[in-house]
């Protein structure tokens, strides 16, 4: 995740240790077992994900360092950059590398980069990795509206997977493109693993049983439920519905062990009480039922909850932590790539594992799921009247190491939840169809918008993420748009400034915007500089050379200080996603641009003075609204 989509790698990229580790390819290719052709034949036609020049990468980093660096410190990360990039040097000997490694894998850079942006990180998933799904309140009130609705979530979800199973999914497509649906076939039914030091992940799915059950959490006990008939048709809506109320009904007590606060913690502590857990047998086999459930379902207690403006934002603090121990956290297994999440007050969304996909596969499968819900035709398919196995409780067996384990979970999830400071801004003044009125990319126009925002409050510019996706490739996943640009840097050194005159106002305005599309361009045909700068260090790494100068220089660091880190997440339900900050002074900003509204979720943490998410959102609410009133005031005829 950066922006998420490895927005951590911010800080990864400094941290990452010298003493690299050779990845132990753990997230495995779709295997030729479960998949036939028709998917195959689509992978296989992708373009492999391509190594840009050197001498590109090396004149583009240093263009995208210009706003955000002083120009001494820029005048020595220049002699770095010659001194890396000269015939016979350093640079050369790596790209050589790196070519071959493209040659022979089916990508040079998706295990490099799950191991390092997502299984090494070690800060919590929650908040730090994984983003929150908000979706707009649903028609209910109460634990009936919740467990019929969560019924009908279920099959949408499983009606989705029919699609995934049989190969039908419509094949995407980005600037008329198509896309790789890798992702797809690594969401379901499959689980993050906890390690001492390096997470791993499982994928069920492509096991020779595949599994048939999902997870149900509720009052923070685990539940298995079988969601096939033993036909292998899917259970039906109102067969889910009783099972579960037989689960609600059997969950009623409220002294359990909140086991799945464990899942919160940092990811060495997790992996070592996870070692300590599996060690006894009962527990094994629930950790293991979790881990091999199609997804989980959070059926959630109580939150509070303030006034009807800012539903939405309590609502992104249950789908992205569950509000602390007291609340919902413990309601959750944090490791499960996908978990939707329903309280009883018509609140809905989820929560994603990060490692195996970014945001847009996991909105199109809610889309579908949403859709789904919303259909009015009553089932045609009768309900069969074989009586239902009873969904199985998950046993754990508690030590008073383990105590102690879950108590130190609650403090630190608690500390977090305090610190975070999310907020979901519906900004209803205008949508996509201002910025294409005026002929511009309305995610560049956006993006702008963050950047003026950011300048009005700090009078400077900073490191900004924003994600690119690389799905044009086989196996893609995303690389990083360098928002801060020169040109963004002379728009918004000029928007508000009396002496300029508007008519130049709006040419720096397009020229930055314009300048955004490109990057773009370059970002997702596979030209950006971010991975590319990564998969040369780590080449390093890998062949136990010293890390070049260019990489421990600090404007290297400053590079990938994303103290703005954004994300596009676009969909057809009135939705929004949101995620954490990057960096402790940092911002988290997630958007998903509608015709007519722009939903925003902002997010930073508390305990940084400098930062502040109110006052963030309701800059970039300004910024948004004065560059319309800035391009309707100066009509183009006088430019
Ligand atoms: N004039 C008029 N219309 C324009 C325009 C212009 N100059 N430029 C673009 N548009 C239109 C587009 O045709 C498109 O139309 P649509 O609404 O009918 O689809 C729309 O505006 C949006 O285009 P744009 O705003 O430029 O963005 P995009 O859809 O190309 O998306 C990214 C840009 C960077 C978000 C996208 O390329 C991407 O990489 N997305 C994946 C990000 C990701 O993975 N995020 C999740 C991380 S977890």
């Amino acid at each position: 995740m950066w922006g998420i989509c490895s927005r951590t790698m911010g800080k990864m990229g400094m941290a990452m240790p010298c003493g690299w580790i050779k990845p132990c390819h753990l997230v495995k290719p779709v295997s030729a077992t479960r998949v036939s052709g028709r998917y195959l034949s689509h992978q296989k036609g992708l373009p492999s994900l391509p190594i840009p020049p050197l001498q590109q990468t090396c004149e583009r980093y240093l263009t995208a360092l210009e706003p955000i660096v002083e120009a001494d410190e820029l005048k020595h990360t220049e002699q770095l950059v010659d001194e890396f990039q000269k015939p016979g040097g350093v640079g050369e000997r790596l790209q050589r590398s790196l070519e071959k490694r493209a040659h022979n894998k089916e990508n040079w850079l998706s295990e490099w980069w799950v191991q390092v942006a997502y299984l090494d990180y070690r800060l919590p998933v929650v908040v730090h990795s994984s983003p929150g799904l908000v979706l707009p309140r649903m028609n209910f009130h109460d634990k009936q509206g919740q467990m019929r609705f969560a019924a009908k979530l279920i099959a949408g979800v499983l009606d989705f997977k029919t699609m995934i199973d049989n190969e039908t999914l419509p094949v995407e497509y980005l600037g008329g493109k198509p896309l790789c649906m890798n992702q797809y076939y690594e969401v379901l039914s499959s689980c993050r693993i906890p390690g001492v030091k390096r997470d791993a992940i499982v994928n069920h799915a492509k096991s020779s049983r595949p599994p048939k059950h999902i997870t149900v959490v509720h009052n923070f006990q685990f539940f298995a439920l079988d969601v096939y008939n033993s036909d292998g048709t899917a259970l039906t809506a109102d067969q889910l519905y009783s099972q579960l109320e037989r689960i609600c009904s059997s969950a009623l007590q409220t002294d359990t062990e909140p086991i799945g606060i464990l899942t919160t913690q940092h990811r060495d502590s997790w992996g070592k009480a996870y070692v300590n857990l599996m060690k006894d047998k009962t527990n094994k086999e629930s950790l293991l039922a979790i881990q091999r459930s199609i997804f989980t379902v959070c059926l959630d207690g109580a939150m509070p909850r303030g006034s009807d403006d800012s539903y939405r934002s309590s609502a992104a603090v249950q789908m992205l932590h569950g509000g602390g121990s007291q609340w919902n956290s413990a309601n959750r297994w944090f490791d499960k790539t996908l978990q939707f999440i329903i309280g009883e007050d018509g609140t809905c969304g989820a929560n994603y594992e990060h490692a195996p996909a970014e945001g847009p596969p996991i909105v199109a499968l809610i889309d579908h799921v949403v859709e789904y819900t919303n259909r009015k035709k009553p089932e045609t398919v009768p309900t069969p009247m074989v009586p239902l196995p009873m969904p199985d409780r998950l046993h754990f067996n508690i030590t008073p190491e383990i105590k102690k384990d879950i108590e130190e979970a609650k403090q630190s999830m608690n500390i977090l939840a305090q610190d975070l400071d999310v907020r979901v801004m519906v900004f209803s003044h205008f949508g996509k169809n201002v910025p294409k009125t005026h002929k511009m990319s309305p995610d560049a126009f956006i993006q702008m918008a963050l950047q003026l925002a950011y300048y009005r409050l700090y009078q400077r510019c900073c490191a900004t993420y924003e994600s690119a996706s690389l799905r044009m490739f086989r196996l893609g996943r995303t690389d990083t748009i360098r928002s801060a640009s020169s040109a963004s840097a002379a728009f918004v050194k000029a928007f508000d400034d009396p002496s300029r005159q508007n008519t130049e106002k709006v040419d720096l305005m397009e020229k930055a915007v314009k300048a955004h599309r490109s990057y773009t361009t370059v970002a997702v045909s596979g030209q950006a500089i971010d991975r590319h700068l990564l998969g040369l260090k780590m080449q390093a790494v890998e062949e136990k050379l010293s890390i070049p100068e260019v990489f421990k220089d600090s404007a290297y660091a400053k590079a990938l200080n994303y103290q703005l880190s954004t994300s596009q997440v676009p969909s057809k339900t009135d939705c929004v996603m949101c995620f954490g900050p990057v960096v402790t002074n940092g911002y988290g900003v997630c958007y998903n641009p509608m015709e007519n509204h722009i939903n925003f979720a902002v997010s930073s943490f508390n305990a940084c003075k400098e930062t502040n998410t109110a006052h963030l959102a309701k800059a970039v609410e300004g910024a948004l609204t004065d560059m319309r009133t800035l391009l309707e005031q100066t009509p183009k005829a006088k430019l």
